[in-house]
């Protein structure tokens, strides 16, 4: 395997994979710019790094949901992972094992969420994405409990599919031998072709409820013993409306720039979010996290943790367990590295006065 490191990921894993499914991963909303800003953004900050600090000791473990762990890095929730390898979502469960991270189930998994849970011995946490068939929601969040999952995480940045135009270029669609493990009692596993669109996109408007509020957050909170993280949240004043119905956490996130294109990214967002939750709640943040140093910024912003999405999909493409492994291993290396660097020997010596 010869990658360095995970910018350049992609044009190695897109060798291994059709052009519809590289395209799917790679993609967002419209002309793709808050895909890109969402990469630009943690560059643009400097670090006022300390010396002479003894840092021969280094500590990356956090507390998130009361729950001590030993590394800030969460794999993102993401779609049909048997379209990068044919373990899919078992080889990726396996490589946040290998790498101390924790991994995000998304709803469209193309294993079924108890494989994944049973691959593991730990916390690991489901993302939820609300049906109109309310019957479908309570099943995935009935199962979803009876599996061990630590917390559930609701996506609510979806009340309509953007327009990805890659994937309607492409005709984005599932192979009818991976079908939505999670959907297969619900009858919608499989997202066959169709003329002139995405296939997803299509699900996604006939299936998911543009009418959720926050009475849905409350409801779904009050339904189930697993704590409710809320994911796709950019602004205080939403932050502290998802505190007062029910969340748990927070994830400060714009969907990889797959849906609203322009928005806001999560290092813009984040300040103002951290403010309004006064330390009520864990915040983490997704969106561009490539380098270590990008980590250790988040984390002087007030986040907790961090999310990472595509690269894991690239590792995966590109060896499997192998790769995703890797991919986690290196960005969790780069922090390490950087924390040495700015004179941080833990996370909670990361503080807001390292950002110049
Ligand atoms: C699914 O949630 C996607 O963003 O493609």
């Amino acid at each position: 395997m010869t990658f360095l490191n995970l910018i350049e990921l992609e044009a190695l894993a897109r060798e291994r994979l059709p052009r519809m499914t590289a395209d799917y991963f790679a993609g967002g909303a419209a002309d793709e710019i808050t895909v890109r800003e969402n990469r630009l953004s943690w560059s643009a900050p400097t670090l006022r790094y300390r010396v002479l600090v003894d840092v021969s000791q280094r500590d990356l473990s956090c507390t998130i949901l009361g729950r001590n762990r030993e590394s800030p890095i969460f794999v993102a929730p993401m779609a049909f992972q048997r379209l990068a390898h044919p373990d899919g979502e078992l080889a990726t469960v396996r490589a946040a094992a290998r790498s101390r991270a924790t991994m995000i189930v998304s709803t469209l998994s193309t294993v079924p969420m108890e494989d994944v849970r049973a691959a593991t011995t730990d916390p690991i946490w489901f993302q939820l994405y609300i049906h109109k068939d309310r019957g479908i929601t309570s099943e995935l969040v009935r199962r979803a409990e009876a599996a061990g999952f630590e917390a559930l995480v609701l996506t609510v940045d979806v009340p309509a599919q953007a327009r990805r135009e890659r994937d309607i270029r492409n005709g984005f669609h599932l192979p009818t031998d991976i079908p939505i493990a999670n959907l297969s009692n619900a009858g919608i596993e499989h997202f066959p072709a169709i003329r002139d669109d995405s296939a997803l996109a299509s699900y996604v408007m006939g299936n998911f409820d543009p009418s959720l509020t926050w009475r849905d957050l409350e409801q779904l909170s009050q339904s189930t013993s697993m704590p409710v993280v809320v994911k796709g949240i950019v602004r205080g004043d939403d932050a502290k409306l998802a505190v007062s119905h029910g969340a748990r956490a927070i994830v400060v996130s714009n969907h990889g720039g797959r849906q609203l294109d322009t928005s806001i990214t999560g290092l813009e967002a984040l300040p103002d979010v951290v403010a309004a939750v006064d330390a009520k709640l864990d915040v983490l943040v997704d969106g561009g996290i490539r380098r270590g140093t990008d980590i250790v910024k988040a984390i002087a912003l007030g986040a907790k943790a961090v999310l990472v999405g595509r690269p894991v999909l690239w590792g995966l493409a590109i060896d499997g367990e192998n790769g995703a492994t890797r991919v986690l291993d290196l960005l969790r290396e780069e922090l390490d590295t950087a924390m040495a660097l700015c004179g941080a020997p833990s996370l909670a010596n990361i503080t807001p006065d390292l950002i110049a």
